[in-house]
């Protein structure tokens, strides 16, 4: 049971609505775009698919594009939320999902797109858009979302060498760097991971969102624009777990990165991930990524090798010596890369102990969890329409596998654990403040810690 911004214990279903009318907004507004990018893509890369596969790859393309907008048409027109039926490994806990929304629902209500909460919707639309190319072999394991996740990487690549040359200039004297200025490069990775958030191309429904100047020099402007900055609570566990390291009270630190986007994005992760191990705060690294091309922009297991990859091809000294120290790490053992069914499915975080026990019990064993982006913190508040002053603690709902932070810029209506007044201020100046991608979050919280909501 959660407690609601006055207390009062509630039942998790009446402690806070849906976010209703923006839902209805988005879903109208926003999916039908990015599915209509999904159909030109596919048909652009017609002639592609005939020269590997023939007439039948002409065949395929026909049938997931008629899928596809069947699809688009269910979605405009507010049709029931239909079953899966495709076969996959995770039909089944679709089909529950569905079944606990319809339980939802008044009597006879049935469960529609503009009916549903957001979040299930959005994330069921990621789902059919699978199923429409998983049904059409040879095409089933194509990537709609590749093309414009290789260009953000393509187009960022000034900003990734001027990040690589930034680390390189104090990763080789690390062993001799004092604990202020390690604390302060940690700071500027965090700020650079947290920022290149920004760049993901759901919100900008694909259109091109790279970072084109040099990421650590427009620190000191975007300041002003984190909202809530845990950075010293994040510092703390880190040192704290080292010194326990150091002294074999533990035996060893393992941060796990939940990713986000490719691109940009997932570069600035890797340098932090990379900065981790250098400077002995953490021992081991996981990722976990999306099983499936999701929401656009997000990272798949190709997505990722292919980052590394490319960034040890660079032309760029500094930057190809990154992605070979990356691929040692990943040789080595020390990063591994994870994909787990329950990150392309629509439940909410506090729901992950009960439903996907198996990653639950593998998230708690790591010492701290970074959640990168807007969806994770979605799902980690439950997308719902807190009051801007409830705690992280309470909108998590007893979701504390381990110490665990948010680095997230804004780009949906949730914000918790803001100053009496701040909210409100800020929607007063810019309406638009919790979805326009320019402020950010540095979110934590620690089951172990005594801060109170
Ligand atoms: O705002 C549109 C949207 O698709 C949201 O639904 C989603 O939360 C966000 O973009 C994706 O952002 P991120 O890549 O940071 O999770
Ligand atoms: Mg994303």
């Amino acid at each position: 049971m959660a407690a609601d911004q006055t207390g009062d214990v509630v039942p998790p279903s009446l402690s806070a609505k849906a976010v209703g009318s923006f839902a209805y907004l988005t879903v109208r507004d926003r999916l039908p775009t990015i599915l209509t990018k999904v159909i030109d893509t596919i048909h652009r890369n017609k002639n592609k698919f005939f020269e590997e596969y023939g007439e039948e790859g002409i065949q395929a393309e026909k049938q997931a594009i008629s899928l596809l907008s069947k699809l688009r048409n269910e979605l405009q027109t507010d049709k029931p939320i239909l079953v899966l039926t495709d076969g996959l490994e995770d039909v089944d806990t679709w089909n529950r999902y569905l079944e606990r929304q319809q339980g939802q629902h008044d009597d006879q209500e049935v469960v529609s797109w503009f009916k549903s909460p957001w979040l299930y919707v959005e994330c069921y639309m990621y789902r059919r858009i699978r199923e429409a190319l998983w049904l059409n072999p040879p095409i089933s394991g194509y990537d709609v979302f590749n093309e414009g996740k290789t260009q953000s990487f393509f187009e960022s690549q000034q900003a990734t060498i001027a990040l690589c040359t930034y680390f390189e200039g104090f990763n080789k004297k690390m062993e001799n760097i004092p604990e202020n200025l390690l604390q302060e490069y940690f700071y500027k990775l965090l700020q650079v991971s947290l920022w290149g958030n920004k760049c993901d191309l759901s919100i900008s429904a694909g259109v091109d969102n790279s970072q084109k100047i040099s990421p650590i020099e427009s620190l000191a402007a975007l300041k002003l624009f984190i909202l809530v900055d845990d950075s010293d609570a994040l510092w703390s566990t880190l040192v704290t777990a080292r010194l326990q390291t150091q002294s074999g009270k533990r035996s060893s630190c393992r941060v796990d990165f939940v990713l986000d986007n490719a691109g940009f994005e997932l570069v600035t992760d890797l340098v932090l991930a990379d900065f981790l191990l250098s400077s002995g705060l953490a021992q081991e690294i996981r990722f976990h990524g999306k099983s499936f091309p999701w929401f656009v922009s997000d990272v798949t297991a190709e997505d990722f090798h292919w980052t590394i990859r490319q960034t040890m091809a660079a032309n760029n000294r500094s930057m190809s010596q990154r992605g070979v120290q990356w691929q040692q790490y990943m040789k080595e053992g020390v990063w591994s890369y994870h994909d787990h069914p329950f990150w392309t499915q629509p439940h909410e975080f506090c729901d992950m102990e009960a439903d996907a026990p198996d990653l639950y019990a593998t998230l708690q064993t790591a010492d701290l969890l970074l959640f990168k982006g807007d969806l994770n913190y979605r799902k980690l508040t439950g997308d719902r329409d807190w009051d801007h002053t409830v705690g992280f603690e309470t909108a998590l709902r007893g979701f504390a596998p381990a110490p665990l932070c948010s680095l997230r810029t804004l780009k949906a209506n949730i914000q918790v654990g803001l100053q009496p007044g701040r909210g409100n201020k800020l929607s007063s100046q810019e309406p638009d403040w919790m979805t326009c991608g320019k402020y950010a979050v540095i979110q934590f919280y620690s089951p172990n810690s005594d801060k109170q909501d």
